[in-house]
C-alpha cells in the first residue's frame, strides 16, 4: 500500500511537472470551420472535419467545410459550451438529411482533447451513407507528422493513429477511430480492392506552410482527379458506388505535413478523436471518452447556471445557446495584415479601392467574432459588446482578450479596425476592404467594457462621480471552474493594469489628435480657447462613415471638414474616463488632474456644442455658407450618445427628459421591438440601403437599458417623480420587447440575428450573428425592473 502510493505521488509528480495546465490552450478556435481546432500558439497543428453525403457523385461540390450561410442548416451551433472545457455543437444539415452532434472534451491541463462526433440521418433518410474527412496538418515542420503502425494499402480496419511533433506542441499523437455506421463487407459490392469504403483510409501529402487552410481544395482537387483516372481505366464505372469512387488512396507514402483520414458510413454513425500530447496528466481514449462528455457538459451548464440564474425555463435554453454561440467564435489567428501607410486622406474624394496595402506583422490575435459564417475575424468595435456578457461569467477571458487587443496597438497608438490576419482570412474578404489605413479608427468599445469591468471589481457604480478606491475584494465561489481569478487577486490585478496602460494611453493620445476637430476657425471655443475638445470621424465617404461604425447613418452633406460628431465626442469621453479610471487605480496623480479636467471639457462641449434646443436633442455639427455653425440633426442613435455613454449630468433633468421624449414616442424611436435607429418621421428613415437607417440594433439597445438603469439610481434626488416614473416604464417594456422578440424570431427562425425589423420584428441581414446580439443574454440578466 505504502509502496503504492509512493509510486502514485513520483508518477504525479513526473506527469505535473510536465505540462503547465492552460486550459484555454486548443479550441476550435477555428471558429470559420464547422468544426476545425487548433492551438493558441503560432504555429499549431490545425485539423479540421468535412463531410458530403456518399449516395450522390455531385454531393462532394457541396462538400461541409468552412461554415457558410449558402448550407441549407436547420441549425449549425455550440449549444453548450465553454472555451475552458468543451461541450457539444449540434449540426442539423437539411441537404443531406443528416443530424450531427459534435462533443469536443478537455482533459484537466487541457493539453489534450477528444471529440466524439455521433450522426442520425433524417427521417426517410436511415439508411443514407455520409463520408467524413477528418484532416490535420502540422505548420512549421515539414516532416513532422506520420501514419502510425503498418502500412495498409487497401485501408484500416481499427481507425488510423498519426504521431507528430512540434516546436510548440512537443510530441502527441492523434487518433481518428470509427466506431458505429461501418458499411457491412457483406452487401458492398467491391470493384477494386483499394477503393473498399468499409475501411478507414489515409492520404497524406506534403504543402507549403501556409496552405493547410486550403486542405478542402487540395481534397476536392484529389478527389475529382482519381474520378476522371477510373473513368479512363474502366469501362463499368456505373456499378461502382459514389462512395468507392471518391475514397482516397495514399499515393505519397504516408509522410508528409498534411493528413487525411477518411470514413464512410452507412445510417446512424458514431466516431471519436484523440488528441494526447506526450507528458500530458490524463489521457483520453474509448474508454473515458463518453464519461468526459458527461462531466464536462454538466460543468458547463452549471457555470451558466450560477452566473446567469435564469428562472424561465424557455429563456434558458435560449440564453445558453446564445452564450455558447457567442464563445463558440472564440478563435485564434496568427498572420500578417495590409495596411496602407502612405495614402493620406482626401476628405472630398476618399475611395478605399485607391489603398496599396504593405503586408505587416504577423501578429497575433485571440478574439470573438461577429458571426462565424459571415464575419469570421476579429472587429474592434464589436469586440467589446461581445465582451460585456463574459464579465460575471468569466473575467479572466475578459482580461485575455482584451489584452491580446491592446497588444495590437502599433507604435503610433493605432489598431486595424478589421482584423483581416493571415491569407485564410483575406481569401474571404473582398480586396477592397483588406486594406487598413491608420488614420481611421473606430469606436474604442474594449474600453467601454474594461471600464463596466472595473466599476464591478471597485464596486463602485458612479465612476463618473466618485473618486476609485479599491478595497476588499469580494471573495467569489470559484468552485465550478475558473474564470475569476484576476478579479479577487488584487496583485495580478494591478500587474495587469500596469502593463496596458502605458499602451492604452497612447491609443487614447491617437485618437485625439488624428480625430480632432476644427475650432479657432470657427470660433467654437471662444469662451474657453484652452477647451479643444471636439472630433471628427476620418475617413468618411459622401454616404458612409464606417469609422462611427454607424456606417450610413446620415451625417452633414456634403462631408466638410467643419464637421464635429457627437458620437465621436462621447467615445472621446468613454476612453478619458477609462484612462482616468487606471491612473486613479496606479496612483498616477498627474494624469488624474489632466484627465479630470478634460472630462470636465468635454462634457462641457457635449452640450455647448451639440446640444440644439430647437431639437431637444444632441446633433452633429457643421457650418453654412457663411461658414456660420449649424446643426446637423439626424434624429436617431447619435442623438441619444451622450445619454447611453453615461456622460450626461445627472442634474440636468431638463436634457434627460428630452432623451426619455425621443427613445419613448412611437413616431421617434420607440417600437414594440426594441428602439429602432433613425426617428420615424425623418426622410432618410429606411432609405438608401437601411443598413444603419430604421432598423433596431441590440449593441444600442443593450446601452440604452444600461444607461436608464445607471440615470434612474442616480437621479432620484433631482428628478421629479414623474421622471422617474417614466424611466422606469421604458426601461421595463424596452427590456421585454427584445427580449420576447428576439426570442420569437428565435423559435420561428432557429437563429439570432444581425438585425430587428421595427415595423413587425422580423429578424433581417446577417443570419446566425451571434456578436453583439448575444447580449440579449445580458439583457435577461438585467432587473425585469427598476
Ligand atoms: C436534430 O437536430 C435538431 C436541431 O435542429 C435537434 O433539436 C434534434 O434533437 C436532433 N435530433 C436528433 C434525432 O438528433
Ligand atoms: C485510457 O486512458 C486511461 C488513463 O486516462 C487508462 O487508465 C486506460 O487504460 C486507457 N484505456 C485504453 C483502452 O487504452
Amino acid at each position: 500500500m505504502i509502496i503504492r502510493w509512493l509510486l502514485f505521488l513520483v508518477w504525479t509528480h513526473c506527469v505535473h511537472g510536465a505540462v503547465e495546465p492552460d486550459q484555454l490552450l486548443w479550441g476550435p478556435y477555428r471558429s470559420s470551420h464547422y468544426f476545425g481546432v487548433r492551438s493558441r500558439v503560432p504555429q499549431s497543428l490545425l485539423c479540421g472535419l468535412m463531410w458530403y453525403n456518399a449516395d450522390d457523385f455531385m454531393a462532394i461540390r457541396n462538400i461541409r467545410h468552412f461554415y457558410e450561410l449558402g448550407h441549407d442548416m436547420n441549425k449549425a451551433n455550440w449549444v453548450e459550451y465553454d472555451p475552458r472545457f468543451g461541450g457539444r455543437q449540434i449540426i442539423d444539415d437539411n441537404e443531406f438529411h443528416v443530424n450531427i452532434t459534435i462533443d469536443f472534451v478537455k482533459n484537466v491541463d487541457g493539453h489534450s482533447w477528444g471529440a466524439r462526433v455521433q450522426l442520425v440521418p433524417h427521417k426517410g433518410f436511415e439508411s443514407s451513407r455520409t463520408t467524413f474527412i477528418w484532416y490535420c496538418g502540422q505548420e512549421g515542420e515539414f516532416n513532422g507528422l506520420f501514419l502510425q503502425g503498418p502500412l495498409e494499402p487497401n485501408g484500416y480496419d481499427n481507425g488510423v493513429e498519426l504521431v507528430g511533433e512540434s516546436t510548440y506542441l512537443g510530441a502527441y499523437s492523434m487518433y481518428f477511430k470509427p466506431n458505429q455506421g461501418i458499411i457491412d463487407k457483406t452487401k458492398e459490392n467491391l470493384v477494386l480492392k483499394d477503393l473498399d469504403p468499409t475501411k478507414t483510409h489515409h492520404l497524406s501529402l506534403k504543402v507549403q506552410d501556409d496552405h493547410v487552410w486550403k486542405a478542402k481544395d487540395i481534397l476536392v482537387t484529389i478527389l475529382q482527379d482519381s474520378l476522371r483516372d477510373l473513368m479512363g481505366k474502366y469501362e463499368n464505372i456505373d456499378s461502382m458506388s459514389p462512395s468507392q469512387i471518391y475514397t482516397m488512396r495514399d499515393m505519397n507514402k504516408y509522410t508528409g505535413n498534411l493528413h487525411f483520414i477518411q470514413h464512410t458510413f452507412e445510417g446512424k454513425a458514431q466516431f471519436d478523436i484523440f488528441y494526447n500530447e506526450e507528458g500530458s496528466s490524463e489521457v483520453i481514449n474509448e474508454s473515458n471518452i463518453a464519461p468526459m462528455v458527461t462531466r464536462t457538459l454538466d460543468k458547463v451548464s452549471t457555470k451558466f447556471e450560477q452566473s446567469f440564474m435564469l428562472e424561465n425555463v424557455h429563456h434558458k435554453q435560449f440564453a445558453h445557446e446564445v452564450l455558447s454561440g457567442l464563445l463558440g467564435g472564440l478563435s485564434y489567428f496568427y498572420g500578417d495584415y495590409l495596411v496602407d501607410r502612405d495614402t493620406k486622406l482626401d476628405e472630398e474624394s476618399f475611395e478605399s479601392h485607391d489603398l496599396h496595402g504593405k503586408l505587416e506583422g504577423p501578429f497575433e490575435l485571440f478574439t470573438l467574432v461577429p458571426s462565424r459564417p459571415h464575419f469570421p475575424r476579429g472587429f474592434y468595435w464589436d469586440e467589446g459588446f461581445h465582451l460585456m456578457p463574459l464579465i460575471d461569467y468569466d473575467s479572466d477571458l475578459v482580461f485575455e482578450i482584451i489584452q491580446s487587443w491592446f497588444k495590437l496597438i502599433d507604435e503610433d497608438g493605432w489598431i486595424a479596425r478589421e482584423q483581416i490576419l493571415g491569407p485564410e482570412l483575406r481569401s474571404r474578404v473582398p480586396v477592397e476592404f483588406q486594406v487598413q489605413l491608420p488614420e481611421i479608427v473606430n469606436p474604442p468599445t474594449l474600453m467601454l467594457v474594461l471600464n463596466y469591468l472595473l466599476e464591478k471589481i471597485t464596486g463602485i457604480e458612479e465612476v463618473v462621480e466618485q473618486p476609485i478606491k479599491v478595497t476588499e475584494y469580494a471573495e467569489m465561489d470559484d468552485s465550478y471552474g475558473g474564470g475569476l481569478t484576476l478579479m479577487n487577486n488584487k496583485e495580478k490585478l494591478n500587474k495587469y493594469i500596469e502593463d496596458i496602460y502605458p499602451q492604452l494611453k497612447k491609443h487614447y493620445e491617437f485618437f485625439k489628435q488624428t480625430q480632432i476637430g476644427m475650432f479657432d476657425e470657427f470660433g467654437r471655443n471662444e469662451h474657453d480657447p484652452a477647451n479643444t475638445q471636439a472630433y471628427r470621424w476620418r475617413g468618411r465617404t459622401l454616404t458612409h462613415s464606417l469609422a462611427s461604425g454607424l456606417d450610413d447613418y446620415p451625417r452633414v452633406l456634403p462631408a466638410d471638414i467643419a464637421e464635429l460628431n457627437v458620437d465621436l465626442l462621447s467615445w472621446i469621453g468613454v476612453m478619458n474616463r477609462l484612462v482616468k479610471i487606471l491612473a486613479e487605480l496606479l496612483g498616477e496623480e498627474d494624469d488624474v488632474k489632466e484627465y479630470t479636467a478634460i472630462e470636465e471639457q468635454i462634457k462641457s462641449n457635449i452640450n455647448r456644442l451639440h446640444w440644439s434646443e430647437d431639437d431637444r436633442a444632441y446633433c452633429d455639427v457643421s457650418v453654412d455658407d457663411e461658414d456660420e455653425n449649424v446643426f446637423y440633426c439626424a434624429k436617431g442613435y447619435i442623438s441619444v450618445f451622450p445619454f447611453i455613454t453615461k456622460l450626461m449630468d445627472p442634474k440636468d433633468t431638463d436634457k434627460i427628459e428630452a432623451m426619455i421624449d425621443i427613445l419613448s414616442d412611437p413616431d421617434h424611436l420607440w417600437s414594440d421591438y426594441g428602439i429602432r435607429l433613425l426617428l420615424k418621421s425623418s426622410p432618410l428613415y429606411k432609405t438608401a440601403e437601411d443598413y444603419w437607417r430604421s432598423p433596431i440594433w441590440i449593441n444600442i439597445n443593450y446601452l440604452i437599458l444600461d444607461a436608464l438603469k445607471y440615470y434612474r439610481s442616480v437621479l432620484s434626488e433631482y428628478a421629479n417623480e414623474e421622471l422617474q416614473s417614466r424611466m422606469s416604464v421604458l426601461y421595463k417594456n424596452l427590456r421585454a420587447n427584445i427580449i420576447n422578440n428576439m426570442l420569437d424570431q428565435w423559435v420561428k427562425t432557429g437563429y439570432v440575428w444581425e438585425q430587428y425589423n421595427d415595423e413587425d420584428g422580423h429578424a433581417q441581414r446577417t443570419k446566425n450573428f451571434l456578436g453583439w446580439s448575444s447580449l440579449v443574454v445580458e439583457i435577461m440578466k438585467m432587473p425585469e425592473q427598476l
